[in-house]
């Protein structure tokens, strides 16, 4: 099965990113075809700042190879490098109806300032996320809770165009983790876990280090409550036994019964030492992979090569199903 995602490089990556995408995709690679992307064509509807756009491009990269992305298996690009996704993202804007856009709840949340001054991108984003996912023949795109939406927008927009003019895409499923498809914010635990969130405080960054770690776990939002239960009810509390379960290979029922009676602080210190132990391997891998810079482009230009074959084939197939002339 063919297996596409991507993340903007918009920020540094934080753990819903890791829990929610990137350790699922890792996994995925091992038996499957991944197309492991890294979204800049995404990230340019917010971020307008060159040098950071150019410098987290290549961050996300080599985030991805510390994570365990293999590029002996797995084709790595960036998407702007394929140019078939934008000319694929124009077709599907006119296939699109501008009312399941506007269902898009990602988009609602992102332009709360006020819809008018949103750029266009970010209400359009959806269909290039569409035209990354079926350029591929993609039958499996591994996201967390918040993207699901706009993969099933994918499958309508696939479903209407081979309805319209001919079987050309196959219809890709949502991949959703059971554990880790919607990490929690820290300091609101009823959002989630987000870049863009206004305080530091309420994500953790993959190169968090363990003093930062310990800070950020130890001002979580719980409540007052002194036993460790698994109750929905007690968000900041279920987060924080979630994030446990997912560093460690304990299930959220073990790491709430462990603790039941150890207090919230044990409970946050042994946390704070689990989530160090799974991170540091990671911090310490994309040390050495940011600072290997030709090396990085090295293997990103070989997956761009890969992955534009194959992306232009489909657009191919597209453009001569809906009658484009080319003389
Ligand atoms: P982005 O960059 O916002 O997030 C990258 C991935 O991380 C997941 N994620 C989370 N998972 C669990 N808990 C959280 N708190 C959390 N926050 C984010 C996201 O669901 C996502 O899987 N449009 C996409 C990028 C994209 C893409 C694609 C993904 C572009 N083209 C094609 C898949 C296929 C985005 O903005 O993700």
């Amino acid at each position: 099965m063919r297996i596409l995602t991507g993340i903007q490089p918009t920020n540094n990556l934080h753990i819903g990113n890791l829990f929610g995408a990137l350790i699922p995709a890792t996994k995925l690679q091992e038996e499957h075809e991944l197309f492991m992307m890294v979204a800049d064509y995404h990230a340019i509807t917010t971020l307008k700042d060159p040098k950071r756009l150019t410098e987290n491009t290549l961050f996300t990269a080599a985030a991805y190879l510390s994570a365990g992305i293999d590029p002996a298996r797995t084709t790595l690009f960036v998407q702007s490098s394929v140019a078939a996704h934008t000319e694929l993202a124009w077709i599907l804007q006119t296939i699109a109806r501008m009312g399941e856009a506007n269902r898009m709840t990602q988009f609602k949340d992102k332009s709360q300032t006020g819809a008018e001054k949103a750029p266009v991108g970010l209400f359009t984003y959806p269909m290039l996320m569409a035209a990354d996912i079926l350029l591929y023949g993609t039958e499996g795109v591994p996201v967390g809770e918040d993207q699901k939406q706009h993969v099933e927008l994918t499958r309508d927009l696939a479903e209407r165009f081979n309805r319209d003019f001919g079987e050309t895409f196959l219809i890709p499923e949502p991949i959703i983790q059971s554990n880790g498809a919607r990490i929690k914010s820290l300091t609101e635990p009823e959002k989630k876990m987000s870049k863009s969130a206004p305080s530091a405080k309420s994500y953790i960054l993959l190169t968090d280090e363990e003093d930062m770690l310990a800070k950020k776990i130890r001002g979580a939002v719980t409540d007052s409550e002194r036993e460790i239960t698994l109750d929905d009810e007690r968000k900041g509390l279920l987060n924080l036994i979630t994030i446990f379960s997912l560093c460690t290979e304990y299930t959220k029922e073990e790491v709430s019964e462990r603790y039941q009676h150890s207090g919230m602080k044990v409970f946050k210190d042994d946390l704070v030492m689990a989530l160090n132990q799974y991170l540091a391997p990671i911090r310490m891998n994309m040390q050495e992979y940011s600072d290997d810079r030709a090396g990085l482009l090295e293997v990103l230009q070989t997956g761009n090569e890969a992955a534009e074959m194959i992306a232009n084939q489909y657009l191919k197939t597209t453009r001569e199903r809906i009658g484009i002339l080319r003389p």
